[in-house]
C-alpha cells in the first residue's frame, strides 16, 4: 500500500527567503522532515517548525557529503514511515537538481512526488544585475549549461553551438572551468569582447557581481568567486550598457 503523502521536491530559490514562493513557504512550514541542499541557508530553514527534522544532504563541488543513492534511500525511508517529506533544493528543482533520480527511485516504491518550482540562479542573477537574459533581436536563445564534469572527464559541451552570437549562456557550476569556457568559446568563434557577468552568492547579503569581457572571464571569476556558489552569464543581453541605470552600473561594473 503506497503512502498517501507525496514527497515534495521544493525549489528554495537562490537564498533570499523573500524569493521563495508562498507555496514553498507553506510546504516548509508543514513538513515533518526536510532534506536540504548545502546551498539552502539558515534564513530559509528557520521557516520550518522547531520540531521539524532538518537533514543536510548538501553537495558542494568536490565535497559530496552524501551521494545521490544515499539521498534516494533516505527520502524513500522517510516517506514509507508516513512522514511529510520535503526535499528542499537550491534554485529550481528542475535545473541541475538531479530531481529525476529521486523521482524514479521513489516511484519504485509507489511513492508519489510533487514539485514546487523555485527561482533559478540565472533569473536571480539577471535581476540583481538589472539585466534581462534575452534581448530583442540580439539574444534570441537562452541556454542553461553546466560546466561540471565527472572527475577525470573533460567538459563535454558543444562549443560551436554555445558560441552562437545570439545566445545567452547561463553557466552553472562553472567557477573552476571558467578559463576553459572562455578559451573554448572564443576558439569556437564567440567574440572576445562579448559581455559577461559573474554573480556570486546571488540574493544573499554577501552577493557580489562583476562585469567585463569574455576574454577576461577567468580573471573576473577568480577575482570575486572564492569558494562560493558562482553563476556565469555570457552574452550581449547582460551587458552593463543595455539596461542598468548609471547608478546601478556603478554598483555592478568592473
Ligand atoms: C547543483 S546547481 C543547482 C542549481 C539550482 N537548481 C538552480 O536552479 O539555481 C548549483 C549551482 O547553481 C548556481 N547557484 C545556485 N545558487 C546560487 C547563488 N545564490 N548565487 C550564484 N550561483 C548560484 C552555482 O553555479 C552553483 O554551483
Amino acid at each position: 500500500m503506497p503512502p498517501s503523502e507525496p514527497v515534495w521536491l521544493v525549489g528554495a530559490g537562490p537564498g533570499d527567503p523573500e524569493l521563495l514562493t508562498r507555496k514553498a513557504e507553506r510546504l516548509i512550514a508543514e513538513a515533518e522532515i526536510i532534506f536540504h541542499d548545502a546551498l539552502v541557508g539558515p534564513a530559509i530553514l528557520d521557516l520550518a517548525r522547531p520540531q521539524t527534522e532538518l537533514v543536510g544532504v548538501g553537495k558542494r563541488s568536490g565535497r559530496h557529503s552524501k551521494d545521490q543513492d544515499d539521498i534516494n534511500v533516505l527520502l524513500a525511508e522517510a516517506a514509507l514511515a508516513g512522514k511529510k517529506v520535503v526535499r528542499l533544493k537550491g534554485g529550481d528543482p528542475s535545473i541541475f537538481g538531479r530531481s529525476t533520480e529521486e523521482i524514479e527511485h521513489l516511484a519504485t516504491f509507489g511513492i508519489p512526488v510533487r514539485i514546487c518550482p523555485g527561482i533559478t540562479a540565472a533569473s536571480a542573477a539577471a535581476a540583481s544585475g538589472i539585466a534581462s537574459l534575452t534581448l530583442r533581436g540580439l539574444a534570441r536563445r537562452l541556454t542553461f549549461v553546466t560546466a561540471h564534469a565527472r572527475k577525470g572527464e573533460a567538459i563535454g559541451l558543444d562549443w560551436t553551438a554555445l558560441a552562437a552570437p545570439d545566445t545567452t549562456l547561463a553557466v552553472y557550476m562553472g567557477r573552476a572551468a571558467a578559463p576553459t569556457i572562455g578559451q573554448r568559446l572564443i576558439a569556437a568563434g564567440r567574440a572576445a569582447d562579448t559581455s559577461v557577468m559573474i554573480a556570486v552568492n546571488v540574493s544573499l547579503p554577501n552577493e557580489r557581481l562583476i562585469r567585463g569581457r569574455l576574454d577576461a572571464l577567468a580573471f573576473l571569476t577568480a577575482t570575486i568567486s572564492d569558494d562560493d556558489p558562482t553563476l556565469l552569464l555570457i552574452g550581449e543581453a547582460v551587458s552593463s550598457n543595455k539596461a542598468a541605470t548609471a547608478e546601478q552600473r556603478e554598483r555592478v561594473s568592473c
